[in-house]
């Protein structure tokens, strides 16, 4: 782990590299895991020196970032190309890559060479992969492959045909009993952590209870062992309405959207640049050089 200076800016790393150990021990420990989404080299530089636990590499950013309509066209290339970015700015917080649509689902040796290439190719310390069910066999391939693994129920997003739609999961007695039992399961096969998305904190409440291992909610209420949100929900990036699990800390995008326009006034206006944005020749260059334009050029000569 390092506190050096970061290589574009002065941001500091807020502390000694994150490890899967240390994500058990904050469990016994009874401390909150602090997780954001995050998909650049600028967002992973801010989200360490504000001491995030732990910065996810999600697949959301399909939606926030790539402009899909959802998280199930992006490619195992785009999810490397942000996690890489997502390595080389974050040094403390532990980068886990979420593993797209596709890239797992088809077979467990599918699973073992995708969740490899993000420790290999990407630099990420963990993968995370969406359901339980049949999706077990998968989790143990990965975590025998020796890649640390988050599993993530209940919501999931890639599951969103299955589904019907963006929906809260376990709101019956039957369903979130299927719940804990795929929590239960995936602690099983291996996962260091599990991600509670959209369900009942009394359902959360419980597994995270039950489960030795930490559980992150998102919409999963205050009982869990760590939260994670959505970079552009959480700065208020997004356009549209948020879900109502969401929790925007700041309205960025109308910051943005004012700068822009002022640039764009500035420009339009010829009040940028001003000289001090400008680079000075010394008069004796200049004098030269006004010669140099007096003088016939080469072309000429020929
Ligand atoms: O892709 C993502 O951002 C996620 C979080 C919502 C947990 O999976």
């Amino acid at each position: 782990m390092s506190n050096q200076p970061a290589p574009n800016g002065p941001l500091r790393s807020a502390g000694p590299k994150v490890s899967v150990p240390d994500i058990a021990a904050m469990k016994s420990r009874g401390e909150r895991i602090t997780m954001v989404t995050v998909y650049d080299a600028p967002g992973a530089r801010l989200a360490d020196a504000a001491g995030v636990d732990v910065a996810l590499v999600g697949d959301s950013a399909a939606m926030t970032v790539l402009g899909y309509d959802s998280t199930l066209p992006v490619s195992m290339d785009e999810m490397l190309m942000l996690t890489r970015a997502v390595t080389r700015g974050a040094t403390r917080p532990l980068i886990v890559a979420d593993m797209p649509f596709g890239s797992f689902q088809p077979s467990d040796d599918a699973a073992v060479q995708n969740a490899v290439r993000f420790l290999k190719e990407g630099g990420a310390d963990a993968v995370k992969i969406e359901g339980a069910g049949p999706m077990l066999r998968r989790a143990e391939a990965i975590v025998d492959a020796s890649v640390p693994l988050v599993g993530h129920i209940g919501l999931t997003p890639q599951s969103v045909k299955l589904l019907g739609g963006y929906k809260a999961q376990g709101r019956t007695a039957v369903k979130a009993r299927r719940l804990v039992d795929a929590a239960r399961a995936l602690e099983r096969a291996g996962c260091f952590a599990i991600v509670l998305e959209a369900i009942p904190p009394a359902v959360a409440a419980f597994i995270t209870k039950t489960l030795r291992i930490p559980t992150i909610g998102i919409g999963a209420g205050a009982a869990c062992d760590g939260q994670v949100l959505v970079w552009h929900d959480l700065l208020g990036i997004t356009h549209g309405a948020s879900p109502r699990f969401v929790k925007r800390y700041a309205e960025v995008g109308p910051v943005i959207q004012a700068a822009l326009e002022a640039y764009v006034a500035d420009v339009r206006a010829g009040r940028f640049p001003e000289d001090r944005h400008t680079y000075a020749m010394p008069d004796h260059e200049l004098d030269s050089f006004e010669a140099e334009l007096m003088a016939p050029s080469a072309d000429e000569d020929d």
